[in-house]
């Protein structure tokens, strides 16, 4: 029987609740595939920070290299800065892992109602490709003069050649094994240095893949084309921050956050990689069994994948598929009644309605 390490973070706010969802149906379908994940839990998060001054121990990523995936919900509490949280959890994770690739599918499932007019079922499916360890995140700056009337905040953006290839080369694979079109999205407009790097390897690389649809556009004119005309993308690649703004964007035309999945992929075999919505911590929700868990459950799905796991990761994606058609269990995001905890066993009673047919 396969095993598997996972490290789990529940994190803060609703995390904790879809992370508990999630890990019900993972348990279920690895029960169902004959396989087994053995998780090692991990409280690091706000709580940890307000008993510690910090968001994990010192030797916090060292715990996590001995696990094969890392399973996240959310962090963030509204009593501390975000810079801190993030900085002190999430981010150091995504680059010490070299986690470079953030894979961001937005998909408008049977059943859901996007916000636009005239896109139906199946019409939206765009995979945003982000940059994920370097570019507008790459925590380089400082403050001079700091807190005084002469304050200077720097924040340099760091673009490095290999990589920028490597994501657009990963992008370009991606294309291959879909509808061969891909969209790079920069700003180099305004950006005369970092983006207009991005365009030229984009353009060298687009040269190895002759069978590929390309395109190029700006970040503003890309927001507007997600909401004016959503079906005309594919395999979309950005860099970090540009990435995150998108696929924001990408979750509310296929019916929001509470859907949204997201895993930061590692390619270096002997690194975890780590699954975890798009979604944040959701303070103004949290606590009270209402979060939608499908954007957890689909991240399950995606760590499955990754893990080897096909046939499981279906099994979940087909009963949330069922879920969502059928639209009695849905959470009130989607404009249901259901809590949490009813719209989770919803999906596993489809994960076990499946054996039966
Ligand atoms: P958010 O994603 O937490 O919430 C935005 C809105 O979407 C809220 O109204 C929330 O109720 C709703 N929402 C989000 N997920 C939902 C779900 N599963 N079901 C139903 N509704 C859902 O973003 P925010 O409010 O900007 O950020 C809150 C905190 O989370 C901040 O501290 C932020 O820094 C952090 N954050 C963390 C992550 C992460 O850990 N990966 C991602 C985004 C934001
Ligand atoms: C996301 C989040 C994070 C990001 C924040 C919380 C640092 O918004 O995963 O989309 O920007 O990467
Ligand atoms: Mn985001």
């Amino acid at each position: 029987m396969n095993n598997y390490n996972i490290a789990v973070i529940p994190g803060d706010g609703i995390g904790t609740e879809v992370v508990d969802s999630a890990i019900k149906v993972l348990n279920e379908v690895s029960k169902k595939n004959n396989f087994k994940l053995n998780y090692k839990f991990y409280e690091w998060g706000s709580n940890y920070y307000f008993k510690n001054k910090l968001m994990m121990p010192k030797n916090g990523l060292e715990l996590l290299s001995e696990s094969e995936s890392i399973f996240l919900g959310a962090i963030g509490h509204p009593e501390i800065q975000d810079h801190l949280t993030l900085n002190g959890l999430l981010l150091p994770i995504r680059r010490k892992f070299d986690q470079f690739v953030c894979i961001r599918p937005s998909v408008l499932f049977p059943g859901v109602n996007s916000p636009l007019k005239n896109v139906n079922e199946g019409e939206i499916d765009i995979i945003v490709v982000r940059e994920n360890t370097e570019g507008e995140y790459a925590n380089v700056g400082g403050f001079q003069y700091h807190e005084t009337e002469d304050e200077i905040a720097l924040q340099t953006a760091v673009f490095t050649r290999k990589g920028t290839e490597r994501i657009i080369r990963y992008s370009f694979e991606l294309a291959k094994q879909r509808s061969k079109k891909l969209t790079s999205i920069t700003k180099s407009n305004a950006q005369g240095y970092s983006m207009v790097l991005w365009d030229r390897v984009f353009n060298e690389v687009s040269v190895d893949y002759p069978e590929i649809e390309t395109n190029s556009l700006l970040i503003d004119a890309a927001c507007m084309d997600f909401i004016r005309k959503p079906k005309d993308f594919d395999v979309v690649v950005a860099s970090n921050l540009f990435g995150d703004i998108l696929t924001d964007i990408g979750a509310m035309i296929t019916g929001g956050l509470g859907l949204a999945s997201s895993g930061n992929i590692s390619l270096n075999k002997d690194n975890p990689s780590m699954f975890e919505p798009t979604h944040g911590s959701a303070p103004d929700i949290a606590g009270k069994n209402l979060a939608n868990p499908i954007a957890q459950i689909l991240t399950g799905a995606m760590m499955l994948s990754h893990l080897g796991e096909n046939k499981a990761a279906n099994d979940i994606r087909e009963a949330v598929v069922k879920t969502l058609k059928n639209g009695n269990n849905l959470t009130s995001d989607l404009g249901g009644t259901s809590k949490t905890d009813q719209c989770t066993n919803e999906i596993i009673r489809h994960i076990w309605i499946q054996t039966k047919n």
